[in-house]
């Protein structure tokens, strides 16, 4: 599986040599390929302020997906907080290796449901987890290249808040990203920082799916009515302003969170609610494929440079992400 001095902590910090020669770094390319070849739409979910959902939309709408008939793969490029595994509740999941040793399967969480996480590399759940920056790379791609998730309809790829390292790493590594889905709360500090993902996500050449809003007004538990805690609407805006598709709002429902708290899946819990009904209307905008960045970026001379595969209309003549 990974080599020992990647992942077991030496005195609470991970030691590891950076950087690979380039005979090992082709071989983890075709590895990388023959991994990725095998599944189908590939997202990455980011967002520029921590906390404001990214895991949730993740697992979510990996739950969603699946209960539609999907198989879907979640991998947590989260380095520092890996908290997929514990919000689905599958802390406890051992990642088994191939005889050789070459390849590991991600955990299967429920049918048609994987999760590939630094969390069950990790024997103490609470112990500091500190990268140097090269280091995440090298991990992200060992991920990428070790991990056997066999034929999946869906990657979804949830990241650390920010545009660093690690996202730089997946739009880098995976040439044929389908998108973006760039997740914000409501209120104006969480909306500079999404602009920023809107703006990585063009400057890298990769299709935006769209922003969800999420935590976007609060249901009271009580008299269930809305309360506008973070405010309402500024992703919405936001999206419009950026002209990239808006893909729903997500309301606050502090279920949501205990459902989350306890590993359990929300969507099971409470399929009526307004969180889930939302989630499980951007799973079927998701799934049926039609949502992509309506600027695209261009180059020069004004050909667009999205992913080739995010979207129908423009495949066949965008060539700028082939061969990277
Ligand atoms: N719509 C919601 N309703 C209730 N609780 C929510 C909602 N969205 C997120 N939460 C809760 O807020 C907390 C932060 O959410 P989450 O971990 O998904 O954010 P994140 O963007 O992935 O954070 P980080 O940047 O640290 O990775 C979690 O406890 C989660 O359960
Ligand atoms: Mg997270």
């Amino acid at each position: 599986m990974f080599s020992e001095d990647v992942y077991i902590l030496k005195e609470s910090v991970f030691d590891m040599s950076e950087g690979t020669d380039f005979e090992q770094r082709a071989a983890e390319d075709k590895a990388i390929r023959s991994h990725l070849d095998l599944i189908g739409r590939k997202i990455l979910i980011m967002s520029g302020k921590g906390g404001v959902g990214k895991t949730t939309v993740t697992i979510n709408l990996a739950n969603a997906l699946v209960d539609s008939g999907c198989t879907v793969g979640i991998l947590d490029t989260d380095l520092h907080g890996p908290n997929v595994a514990k919000m689905l509740g599958c802390e406890a999941g051992i990642l088994q290796t191939d005889d050789g040793g070459n390849s590991f399967f991600p955990v299967q969480v429920r049918p048609g449901l994987k999760v590939m996480s630094l969390a069950f590399a990790i024997p103490d759940r609470d112990a500091p987890i500190v990268w140097r920056g090269p280091m995440k790379m090298a991990a992200i791609r060992q991920f990428l290249a070790q991990a056997d998730w066999g034929e999946l309809d869906f990657l979804l790829i949830d990241s650390p808040p920010g545009t660093g390292d690690e996202q730089l790493t997946v739009c880098q590594t995976i040439p044929e990203l389908t998108g973006t889905i760039i997740v914000t709360t409501p209120q104006e500090v969480a909306i500079l920082d999404a602009r920023r993902s809107v703006n990585f996500s063009r400057k890298m050449g990769v299709a935006i799916l769209g922003v969800v809003e999420n935590m976007s007004g609060m249901i009271c538990p009580n008299c269930k009515q809305e309360l506008p805690l973070f405010g309402k609407g500024g992703g919405k805006k936001m999206a419009q302003q950026m002209s990239v598709p808006f893909l729903g709002s997500i309301p606050l429902e502090v279920s949501l969170m205990e459902a989350e708290d306890a590993g359990k899946s929300f969507l099971s819990l409470q399929p009526d609610s307004p969180s889930s009904l939302a989630i499980l209307d951007i799973a079927r905008t998701i799934n049926s494929g039609t949502a992509c960045s309506t600027s695209r970026p261009t180059d020069f001379m004004g050909t667009a440079t999205c992913a080739p595969s995010a979207c129908s209309t423009c495949s066949s003549n965008c060539s700028s992400r082939k061969g990277v």
